[in-house]
């Protein structure tokens, strides 16, 4: 789908008499390229208004009348008509104009819960059903009272294809010419604009302009700071956390099942699985007792993939209006299209998308939920989802049903093997030669201890050290271990629940 697939779509709207469109964006420049571009092709008059400026005919209506009587004499952009800055009267002046045009109307929704705007606006737009001309009003989640949404059509503006972010770049490229040396291979150009997609034309232009001008140079070394970029910009819509490979060191003890299974799940990311017809692997669910690794499991996949990582953060996807949780998710999983390939992990699921999520009302996640599982069977063979679950109880049966992950993995405490695996990273991480302890006793005292329990025993115990001034040893380290009481104690009952349930249902991440 691309900007061209949008611009059809809103000729569509314009020549089958829709008198109101609505664009859900703040982005204004990506509205002007759409309705000129639309406009251009069917020679359409322009109008554009603000609270701010009025009503005034676009500088980008094609027939080049724009600069209106009143205007001062060679001025590059056209002045507002006089007395419309109102709603009611810009509304009123666009009834008495009777050639068909296109009327943008940025940020209007807010006006029309005053009920004579309302009702000038629907006579207005009575008419038009007539005669072809097009109210689009811009503005970010705009909502619409009930009697003018019933004859408002959405329109979902949609991301510049590879083919204009193309066009875009050799804009830039020519524009730029003498002062930067352009070495880009065709390889390159492939590799730059699939940096860029997800990016708007605008950010396109910015981001290249930028690269290029930084050091004089536009080449293969660019594609990774536009990658940045683009990383800055998913972090700034704020749905998405996001962990590029490069800084990724996760370390991961034990969890031999789950590893066996990502060495052949590899194999179907390759082109050979291709050739056979053979589905990539479309994500896995972790769930398993607290501190025991699922999130590190998570980072530790993309590490050993060496993909970038981005994090959902469901709780962020609700907003206060119904619906918007649904666009929200949308807008976060295209962001990571853009990304792929990649691992999109998804933490907690069951707060966000169980049958008792937290702040949102039942239907809004379940409505939610559908959303994921659809897109999950839907899905870009190039996304691998990773969720991660501590209860069960929450998670919605529909998740767990067979063909929905390609495995469900459960996450027990480590065993003494694994105790020692996690022992020896988190005293190699405080750059401790794991000579000095003796790892057998450390391991038996670790019995019934999680992951996370056991690094911070290693992290207390250094703390001490420091404090009494000596270097840490296995008694020191012990006595930490005597003084936790882990979660397999305290919270006994639930564990052995959650074990009961998950041991003969799936497969054992160790
Ligand atoms: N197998 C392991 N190898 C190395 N470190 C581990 C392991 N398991 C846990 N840890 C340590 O414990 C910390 C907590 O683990 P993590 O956050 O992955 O657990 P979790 O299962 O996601 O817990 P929660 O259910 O609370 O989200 C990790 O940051 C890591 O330092
Ligand atoms: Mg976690």
């Amino acid at each position: 789908m691309s900007l061209k697939t949008s611009v059809e779509y809103f000729q569509t709207l314009v020549t089958s008499f829709h008198p109101v469109v609505v664009i859900d964006t703040v982005e204004e420049e990506r509205v002007q390229g759409l309705i000129s571009a639309a406009c251009n092709d069917m020679q359409m008059a322009v109008f554009e208004w603000s609270v701010a400026q009025g009503l005034m005919r676009s500088p980008d209506s094609p027939d080049h009348r724009w600069q209106n009587e009143y205007a001062p004499p060679g001025a590059k952009r056209g002045q507002a008509l006089p007395k419309t800055a109102e709603p009611l009267d810009m509304l009123r002046h666009i009834q008495d104009i009777n050639f068909k045009a296109i009327y943008w109307l940025k940020d209007f929704a807010p006006h029309l819960t005053d009920p004579v705007v309302a009702r000038q606006f629907r006579e207005v737009t009575a008419q038009f059903s007539h005669h072809r001309s097009t109210l689009v009003i811009s503005g970010s989640g705009p909502a619409l009272p009930p009697e003018i949404a019933h004859d408002a059509v959405y329109l979902d503006l949609k991301l510049p294809d590879p083919e204009e972010l193309y066009t875009t770049v050799s804009e830039v490229v020519r524009a730029l010419k003498g002062r930067v040396n352009v070495e880009l291979t065709p390889e390159d150009i492939r590799a730059l604009v699939k940096a860029l997609q997800g990016m708007t034309l605008s950010q396109t232009r910015k981001v290249v302009s930028y690269a290029a001008l930084q050091d004089g140079k536009l080449n293969a070394d660019d594609v990774p700071r536009v990658l940045e970029r683009k990383a800055r910009v998913i972090r700034e819509e704020g749905l998405l956390d996001y962990f590029p490979p490069e800084t990724n060191l996760a370390e991961l003890g034990g969890f031999e099942g789950l590893k066996r299974w990502l060495g052949y799940a590899k194999v179907g990311f390759m082109p050979q699985a291709r050739q056979y017809n053979l589905p990539a692997p479309k994500g896995i669910l972790i769930v398993g007792i607290q501190g025991c690794g699922k999130s590190l499991a998570a980072k530790t996949i993309a590490r050993q993939w060496q993909l970038p990582l981005l994090k959902l953060d469901a709780g962020r996807l609700y907003d206060k209006y119904v619906g918007e949780s649904d666009k929200n998710f949308r807008r976060a999983v295209t962001l990571a299209e853009t990304m792929a390939p990649c691992i999109l992990w998804i933490d907690e699921i069951e707060k966000s998308m169980g049958q008792t999520s937290g702040e949102a009302d039942g239907g809004l996640s379940r409505r939610l939920f559908g959303s994921f599982l659809t897109w999950l069977q839907e899905k870009s063979q190039e996304i691998f989802v990773v969720a991660t679950a501590n209860d069960l109880s929450a998670i919605p049966p529909e998740l767990l049903r067979k063909g929905r992950f390609d495995e469900i993995f459960f996450v027990d405490l480590p065993e003494v093997d694994e105790r020692r695996d996690i022992l020896q990273i988190h005293l190699g991480r405080r750059q401790q030669g794991t000579t000095a302890f003796n790892l057998d006793e450390l391991v038996l005292a670790t019995d019934g201890f999680s992951g996370a329990e056991i690094e911070q025993a290693v992290i207390t115990a250094h703390y001490r050290a420091l404090y009494e001034n000596r270097p840490p040893d296995t008694a020191l380290l012990l006595g930490e271990i005597k003084r936790t009481v882990p979660l397999s104690v305290s919270r006994r009952e639930d564990i052995q629940r959650l074990r009961t349930l998950a041991r003969e249902r799936f497969v054992a991440a160790r």
